[in-house]
């Protein structure tokens, strides 16, 4: 039997999580949040003291990432985030990460991952794509908004900065750059409710699976 793979991809604080999580939830299938791996090798390289410029380091610690134990609540730091960009843009690290992310992919009854090169590199024939954006605007508002509700202080216009540098390093690395796959729907959701975002995905998807 064919596997079925959802793709969703998009800028960080899209909201790919929440609507992966649901969309996976809604069929049944496994979900991998792959931006995890990433971020499980940095810091894996933060707990060793080891260094973020060495190719070869980090490619051995990303050929140790245990896909059964990533734990986004331990792996959400502002630092890990940042060094998983970093790392993120090696071909090497790249190779380990996305040969665990495509095994992963052909587990049944069908899995959603999402991340930013799944549409155009992991899972090149996913049954459906999704191309999830936002204004960096909207998701520095969105950001911002978690964390005041959690309690903490947050500087809006630092988190708008922070945004758009990651964008910017996410979009313009040579290797596996964040855009959408041709045959990718785009979904903006700068206009939407979490809740009229996963309906239009739903529906996006329900229309794929039918045809299928
Ligand atoms: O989505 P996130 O913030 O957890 O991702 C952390 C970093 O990992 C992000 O800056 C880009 C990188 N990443 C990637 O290059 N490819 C993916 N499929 C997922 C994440």
């Amino acid at each position: 039997m064919k596997h079925i793979t959802i793709a969703i991809d998009g800028p960080a604080a899209a909201g790919k999580g929440t609507l992966s999580r649901r969309l996976a939830e809604t069929y049944g299938f496994h979900h991998l949040d792959t931006g995890l791996t990433y971020r499980a090798t940095a810091k894996a390289l933060i707990d060793a003291g080891l260094p973020f410029d060495s190719e070869a380091i980090a490619e051995k610690m990303a050929l140790e990432v245990n896909l059964a134990g990533l734990d986004r609540s331990v792996l959400a730091r502002h630092e890990i985030g940042e060094a998983a960009s970093k790392i993120a843009v090696m071909p090497a690290v790249r190779r380990a990460l996305v040969e665990a992310q495509r095994a992963f992919s052909r587990k049944a009854p069908g899995t959603v991952l999402d991340g930013r090169d799944i549409g155009t590199v992991v899972c090149p024939d996913a049954i459906v794509k999704l191309y999830v954006t936002a204004s960096p605007e909207v998701r520095a508002r969105r950001r911002y908004d978690e964390i005041i509700a959690s309690g903490k202080a947050a500087d809006f216009d630092a988190i708008v900065d922070d945004v758009k540098t990651r964008d910017d390093r996410d979009m313009n690395r040579a290797d596996s750059p964040l855009k959408p796959a041709e045959d990718a729907h785009l979904l903006d959701t700068s206009e939407m409710s979490i809740e009229a975002a996963f309906l239009a995905a739903k529906r996006i998807v329900d229309a794929a699976l039918n045809k299928n």
